[in-house]
């Protein structure tokens, strides 16, 4: 059973949770997780002057995804940041190329499930998801979000994100907070649940 986790981050928090995800999907006896990053649409001289050229270095490591790479996968996790409270423009044009796929209803009866990031507390976290789950459902695919029986949702006595629709991270404005144990630990699980699902749809 196969988990591919496409994700796109600029300063890396995305990135991080993204690992952390990966960490829960490798909890599930049978599952193979495998990470992609969809493709920089930013100018490299821009990259280089928000200080993002430099932080995108710590996972150029991570395969490039192309549309075709999500067919063969039974579960699909993507993480985004948030722009204007909707996913990045990179997330979008890669799901704008998925028009073949979509064609084909090679997505259709697959798990998909989304995770975030935003600068501020409430810039957008649960828009961003579920407007992402928009897309996932045209494509027929079977959203799973976080199920309250991840506790940690319930936490008050530190900021945190993660919401039943998904982890998320608060990066802070200057991009200074990386993702706390808190929304770690809600990524993991978001791994982990995804991949329990999936390996009960494939019957594997
Ligand atoms: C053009 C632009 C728009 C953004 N819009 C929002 C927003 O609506 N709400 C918010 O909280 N953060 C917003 N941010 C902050 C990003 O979401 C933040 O930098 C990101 O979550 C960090 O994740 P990353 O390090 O994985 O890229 C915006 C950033 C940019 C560059």
């Amino acid at each position: 059973m196969k988990v591919k986790i496409v994700f796109y981050s600029m300063y890396g928090h995305v990135y991080r949770m993204a690992e952390a995800v990966a960490e829960g999907v490798r909890e599930v006896k049978g599952a193979e997780v495998e990470l992609l990053q969809v493709p920089e649409l930013v100018p490299d001289g821009v990259l280089e002057k928000s200080g993002a050229r430099k932080a995108r270095e710590a996972f150029a490591h991570i395969p490039v995804a192309k549309p075709d790479d999500l067919a063969d996968a039974d579960a699909i996790i993507f993480g985004a940041p948030t722009r204007f409270g909707n996913m990045c423009g990179q997330m979008r044009n890669f799901l704008d190329q998925t028009g073949g796929l979509w064609a084909q209803n090679a997505l259709v009866g697959k798990v998909g499930s989304v995770f975030t990031s935003t600068g501020t507390q409430h810039g957008g976290q649960e828009t961003t998801i579920t407007s992402f789950h928009t897309t996932l459902l045209h494509h027929g695919m079977v959203i799973v979000g976080l199920p309250y029986t991840e506790t940690r949702q319930f936490t008050l006595d530190e900021i945190s994100g993660g919401s039943p629709y998904g982890a998320t991270t608060i990066a802070a404005p200057d991009g200074s907070r990386m993702p706390s144990e808190n929304e770690l630990g809600m990524a993991r699980f978001q791994g982990r649940h995804v991949a329990t699902i999936a390996k009960k749809l494939v019957g594997a």
